[in-house]
């Protein structure tokens, strides 16, 4: 009797286990197709998005002289190609993962370079610790990484505040630390925050983050938050170094 019970519920464990994966498998294609049709769309969207802006900046060059109202209009406009050129990247980076080409990259200095070039705001104070660090890897990704960690913070902190980025070695690894002084994040979600389309912004698309993951994760890394004792969020990326003998 007991065997038959054994038994029994050992199948239906195998069944309920079969189930779930045909189930996983469809979500998985599912997944595929939509990451297929969202980067043509988000592709096709680009040119006439760039005769928008052409046409933008033309205006301006025919209209030496704008009137307050229409300066108004053209940089309401401006701002509006600009939201959608960012998010259309968000995108494009969330379904482009190459992990094919990897080369020798000094991180510090992209890192150097994103902080030197991207937006920050006047009132975001920076204070960063850099290490020469040296790691195999897809520079142009590593870079989405890095730039995604720094506008989430910049974003969690209402524009002001100070943004900390430290770079160093431990045992065999990078670690690279962005850490801000913004809201932070309730316990319950420092997991979820890594998963496609979670937001809590109005126009946040949710896959900032999870760009981040597996960009990181195809580099055999690791990626993870932690709030701060005080104020806000620390995310640590971890890297393998890259190895001397290649
Ligand atoms: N530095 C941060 N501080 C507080 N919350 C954050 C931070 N970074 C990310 N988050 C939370 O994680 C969510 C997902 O981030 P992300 O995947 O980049 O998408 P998005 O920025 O489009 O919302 C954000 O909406 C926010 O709730
Ligand atoms: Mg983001």
């Amino acid at each position: 009797m007991i065997t038959i019970i054994v038994v029994a519920s050992l199948m239906a464990r195998t069944i309920k286990k079969t189930i779930n994966f045909e189930k996983n498998s469809a979500r998985q294609e599912k997944f595929s197709v939509l990451g297929e049709l969202s980067s043509r769309i988000v592709h096709d969207l680009r040119n006439p998005l760039t005769i928008i802006k052409t046409t933008n900046d033309l205006l301006r060059i025919h209209n030496s002289d704008p009137d307050e109202k229409t300066i108004r209009l053209l940089d309401a406009q401006d701002k509006a190609f600009s939201q959608m050129t960012s998010r259309i990247d968000e995108i494009l980076d969330f379904v482009r993962i190459d992990k094919t080409k990897t080369k020798k990259t000094n991180i510090t200095d992209s890192m150097k370079y994103l902080l030197g070039s991207l937006p920050i705001p006047e009132q975001v104070s920076i204070k960063s610790d850099l290490e020469d660090i040296m790691i195999d890897c897809n520079p142009e990704q590593i870079e989405t990484v890095f730039a995604n960690l720094i506008q989430n913070a910049i974003q969690a902190m209402n524009l002001k505040g100070k943004l900390t980025v430290n770079i160093n070695s431990k045992d065999k690894l990078a670690q690279i630390q962005i850490s801000d002084t913004g809201e932070g994040i309730p316990e319950g979600k420092l997991e979820e925050i890594f998963t496609p389309l979670y937001t809590t912004k109005k126009t946040g698309t949710g896959l900032g983050l999870t760009s981040c993951k597996s960009i990181v994760e195809s580099h055999g890394g690791k990626i993870f938050a932690k709030n701060n004792p005080d104020y806000g969020v620390t995310f640590t990326v971890e890297l393998p170094l890259k190895n001397n003998k290649n």
